[in-house]
């Protein structure tokens, strides 16, 4: 019962669960420190935290190609419907489904969520991920939140925290949102892609190791890490 998780640059993520993917967030082709290209990942599923074209990225290709299920909320969903995407699944903020080899349950952002093209893309989300052995909390795009604490209690290993400011949470912030999610692991994301976003990933890895009981993990685009 393994994961591991590698970071393509931004939010974008590959989760391997036993061997089967799952991709978060794919902003893959217009993503400067993204390692690969979309066409060279096969997930079998995809989750998307919200609207934004720095999130939804290259969803619609991969999808279609790839015949992935789409896993956002219904707003979102609905827009991938009318893109040509067949396999989707609506959720909601508070709902959680078993995919079997993996749960997943949306979990409140404090952010917005419009579609590349200005369609209304419902509220944005985070995700708890839970496997047979693991917890992981995707915090998508937010600032920090009083109920993170709750998600804290259920015992979360991973967590993955944007650190970039200006448009989410940044590295002082991020301290805080560890405090309450306490996880074993946290992982910083939705930084250094742009100007408006650029932090030191080593500085913050700093500050966690002096400020939290977290072990911070700082990937390099491509890098990979695995729990066991
Ligand atoms: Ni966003
Ligand atoms: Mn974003």
């Amino acid at each position: 019962m393994s994961l591991s998780f590698t970071w393509l640059g931004h939010s974008a993520f590959r989760l391997d669960i036993d061997g089967r993917t799952i991709l978060l967030d794919p902003f893959l082709s217009g993503n400067p420190l993204s390692p690969i290209r979309p066409d060279e990942i096969t997930p079998e599923y995809i989750l998307l935290s919200h609207g934004h074209s720095d999130h939804v990225g290259d969803t619609v290709d991969i999808a279609k190609r790839t015949q992935a299920a789409v896993i956002a909320n219904v707003e979102v969903v609905s827009w991938l419907h009318k893109q040509g995407v067949e396999k989707t699944i609506g959720m909601n903020i508070g709902g959680s489904h078993d995919l079997g080899f993996f749960k997943v349950k949306l979990t409140i952002a404090h952010h917005s969520s419009s579609l590349p093209d200005g369609t209304y893309g419902g509220n944005p989300a985070g995700f708890v991920i839970s496997t047979q052995r693991h917890k992981i909390y995707f915090a998508g795009d937010t600032a920090p939140f009083a109920e993170m604490s709750w998600i804290g209690d259920m015992g979360i290993d991973v967590a993955f925290l944007p650190i970039g400011d200006f448009y989410t949470m940044g590295v002082e912030d991020s301290i805080k949102a560890i405090e309450l999610v306490r996880p074993r692991f946290v992982v910083p994301m939705h930084y250094a892609t742009f100007p408006a976003i650029m932090q030191d990933g080593g500085a913050w890895a700093t500050m966690v190791n002096n400020r939290t009981n977290a072990t911070p993990i700082v990937l390099d685009p491509g890098g990979k890490y695995t729990i066991d």
